[in-house]
């Protein structure tokens, strides 16, 4: 019998195709085909030319599904294993994925001009407000966050409007002043609400992060006011401090027994969006009561868990606040609330000084599904050890404040 052989190459080209198809969908396929392999035959004449003058907004931000990136992943893969920023894959939509490429470790100097948007005292001391607890903030130095918060535009939003559309290129990140937003995804033709934002938070990084089209829609539920940071600042500031961060968080995260089932790029993932935070001796990091909306993992230090509670054993005390758990390095808490929907359940308190790695709740669901069952089995056990200090059962979502 004779060998058929498959031409190098041609698995690849059909697979773009077929993902094109799903995602856009179009009625004619033979007419979609036509077009989509002559744009691919195009983009490929044009990466394989070299570059006359760098390229300019609109040529950057022209939506071309995938076949100039296919083009230039292909042309320039070599290149691309030094960088350590994640390389957008065959199926990204940008165009500029090598320009806009960061090696963090060469420092090139930063010639681009600084993008300056001119605040009133009263903007910038609002901006600062709603910037405090970003947490792709966190570890800016001072010149970095003051560059960023120049940078920075008010946008007021009215009820029902799109902010970000998905499947649409990544122009702005933003930060909530104040305004409820729903999170819709849209998969299989199904539209699905994964989560709001309440008059705090930031949205928009991923597809400025990674050259991804835009992974979710974001509707205003009620009218609201954004901060918006174009694309150059964000890649040119955070995207470059998150190289960095990945190389200091890289080999505490791997150590994190929760995280150990993740792939490698999963856990560089949780590094691009968590903030170090640190908290003093006897601080209190978690209110047992509050509405929850950060993960936490302690990268040293210890937490102290107490609890107030109704049950039988700690009536005559009161309302007194009872020790249920102790939490060292690399252990993980405030997982409880973020799982159930409910308020926090306990308090947690700094003992000695405490570094912790925060998430919020939006990366929590995105980014730790695969470790849902682990967690799960702990909580499990909190209500054992809450038996077994009180001697009698008690509700974990009963705050009994
Ligand atoms: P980006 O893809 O740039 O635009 C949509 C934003 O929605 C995305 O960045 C995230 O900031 C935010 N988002 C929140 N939850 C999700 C989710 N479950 N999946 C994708 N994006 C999400
Ligand atoms: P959460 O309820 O979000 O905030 C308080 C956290 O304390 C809780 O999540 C758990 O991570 C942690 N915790 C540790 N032990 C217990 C326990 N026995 N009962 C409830 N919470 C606990």
């Amino acid at each position: 019998m004779s060998h058929i052989q498959i031409p190098p190459g041609l698995t690849e080209l059909l697979q773009g195709y077929t993902v094109e198809v799903l995602r856009q969908q179009p009625p004619d396929l033979v007419d979609f085909a036509v077009s989509y392999f002559t744009r691919l035959r195009e983009a490929r004449a044009r990466a394989a030319s070299p570059p006359t003058a760098p390229p300019s907004d609109s040529q950057r931000l022209e939506p071309d599904p995938g076949l100039v990136a296919d083009a230039v992943a292909e042309s320039s893969s070599e290149d691309d294993e030094d960088l350590d920023v994640p390389i957008p894959n065959r199926f990204d939509r940008r165009v500029s994925v090598c320009a806009e490429a960061y090696n963090p470790d060469e420092e090139e100097e930063d010639t681009d001009p600084r993008v300056i948007h001119p605040k009133t005292d009263q903007q910038r001391s609002r901006l600062q407000e709603a910037c405090k607890d970003i947490l792709l903030f966190k570890n800016l130095d001072e010149e970095q966050l003051s560059q960023v918060l120049d940078a920075m535009f008010e946008r007021t939003v009215k009820v029902d409007e799109h902010v970000i559309d998905q499947g649409d290129d990544g122009d702005n990140f933003y930060v909530i002043e104040r305004g409820t937003y729903d999170i819709l995804v849209t998969k299989d033709s199904q539209i699905r609400s994964v989560g709001q934002y309440d008059n705090h938070g930031s949205f928009g990084e991923l597809a400025l992060m990674y050259n991804t089209p835009r992974a979710a829609t974001i509707v205003a539920t009620s009218e609201g006011s954004l901060w918006g940071l174009d694309r150059v600042t964000f890649r040119r500031i955070i995207v470059k401090n998150n190289a960095k961060k990945r190389k200091m968080f890289e080999s505490f995260i791997e150590s994190v027994p929760l995280l150990k089932s993740l792939e490698v790029s999963e856990r560089m993932k949780i590094v691009d969006v968590i903030g170090e935070k640190i908290y003093k001796d006897g601080e209190r990091i978690i209110t047992q009561g509050d509405k929850a909306d950060s993960f936490y993992i302690i990268e040293s230090g210890e937490v102290s868990i107490l609890i107030r509670s109704k049950t039988k054993a700690n009536k005559d005390g009161g309302n007194q606040e009872v020790e249920i758990a102790r939490c060292h390095k690399g252990q993980y808490f405030g997982e409880l609330a973020l799982v159930t929907n409910k308020p926090r359940a306990a308090s947690a308190y700094a003992v000695g000084d405490v570094k912790c790695l925060v998430m919020d709740v939006q990366a929590f669901e995105r980014l730790l599904g695969p470790c849902m069952d682990i967690m799960k089995r702990n909580i499990s056990h909190y209500e054992e050890q809450l038996v077994k200090m009180f001697g009698s059962s008690m509700d974990l979502n009963d705050p009994g404040q």
